[in-house]
């Protein structure tokens, strides 16, 4: 609680040295891969590294966040640790959240039985077909077959762990985004997050095949409303509203003028979460570590609170404080502005109910 009013207040008045603690910590428990989706940048400078149950004990004992989600660069289920850590997070009373590519099919039992409170699933796909050619691998059936084991284990889609399908949304899916609310709806899935690609340098040469059509063709917005009326009539829950609100803004930021003179320049992350690599490098968010090789400080070589209150935490709070930028990812990021985090805050409560 206290913490709760330290954090709004560090929000509102937009201190560079903080009292809080983060509310939310990213975690990644590894950065190892199986699959090889076209969009990921992350699966190009994979290291090959688990995060261990002691030094991940460590660091959440020092940052004590409310919330902790477990994804990065990597597959966060292909460390065989991943149970005991949310085992121990429930513990300390810190919900947990997995972003997961959902393919290890013998930890799927001990996920759900660890205390998981939300698997977000990357699909990607309504069919096998679409599924291995955006994800590179053969693993749709597996991953259906992890979900109805779900559901044989929990008591109802209103008992936890919730189910999201994470959709990013290319050429090569769009059309089936109709199917995918039937399968969703099959499959008692809680809710569909659908996501636009972030282009990252890494991938920038190849966003024409990726979303060129649906970026370039003027019944983009109309076919996503068709979408929204239909899971609206089936009852499943999407951010598809959102996504139609911003779907021009999103079309713009796809060119490169824009992304000089604007980009986001009020994130308000750096005041309320970090993200922990599996080496321990901490930084506001994922990409600024992942996609520009920056790090605020080793937490395993330094006193978290040394890096949270640090300089270069400082110094990006100032800097979003003063309506600037120093990070080339902040210029294309999606999100972040104010209203969508209280929105995603508002969202996430309800969620929780
Ligand atoms: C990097 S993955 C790590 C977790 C896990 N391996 C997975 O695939 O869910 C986290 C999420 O980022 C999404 N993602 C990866 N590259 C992306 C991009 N360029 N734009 C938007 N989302 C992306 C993935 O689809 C996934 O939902
Ligand atoms: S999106 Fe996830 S599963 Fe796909 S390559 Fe990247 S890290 Fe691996
Ligand atoms: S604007 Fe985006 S990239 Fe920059 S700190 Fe915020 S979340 Fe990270």
């Amino acid at each position: 609680m206290i913490n709760n009013i330290l954090t709004g207040l560090s929000v509102l008045l937009k201190n560079s040295t903080v009292l809080n603690r983060p509310l939310h910590l990213q975690v990644e428990p590894s950065t190892l891969c199986n699959l090889q989706c076209k969009f990921c940048i992350s699966v190009l400078k994979l290291s090959g590294k688990k995060l261990t149950m002691d030094k991940f004990k460590y660091f959440i004992t020092s940052a004590k966040p409310q919330r902790c989600t477990f994804s990065g660069r990597g597959e966060p289920m292909l460390n065989p640790e991943l149970p005991q850590m949310i085992q121990y997070c429930k513990s300390k009373n810190i919900s947990t959240t997995i972003t997961t590519n959902f393919t290890i099919k013998q930890m799927v039992k001990d996920l759900v039985q660890s205390g998981i409170e939300t698997i977000r699933i990357s699909i990607d796909a309504a069919k096998r077909e679409t599924y291995l050619k955006i994800r590179g691998k053969d693993r749709f059936g597996t991953i259906l077959e992890g979900i109805e084991t779900v559901n044989r284990l929990r008591k109802g889609k209103k008992a936890r762990p919730f189910l999201v399908f994470e959709y990013v949304m290319l050429d090569d899916n769009f059309g089936e985004i109709s199917e995918l609310l039937d399968l969703a709806h099959k499959l008692q899935i809680n809710c569909i997050n659908f996501r636009p690609l972030q282009v990252y340098d890494g991938i920038s040469n190849k966003v024409g095949n990726l979303i060129g059509n649906i970026v370039g063709s003027s019944d983009t917005i109309d076919r996503l409303t068709e979408f929204l009326n239909k899971a609206k009539m089936k009852g499943v829950s999407t951010n598809l509203k959102e996504v139609i609100l911003d779907w021009h803004n999103y079309v713009k930021r796809q060119s490169s003028s824009v992304k000089k003179s604007g980009g986001n320049k009020m994130c308000i992350l750096p005041w309320l979460q970090c993200f922990v690599s599996a080496e321990g490098e901490i930084t506001p968010c994922c990409s600024i570590f992942d996609n520009e090789g920056e790090s605020f400080g080793n937490v395993f070589e330094k006193d978290f609170f040394q890096i949270w209150n640090g300089e270069k935490f400082k110094e990006i709070r100032e800097t979003f404080k003063n309506k600037q930028i120093i990070y080339k990812s902040c210029e294309s990021c999606p999100s972040k502005g104010m209203g969508f985090i209280f929105k995603k805050a508002l969202a996430y409560k309800f969620f929780k109910k």
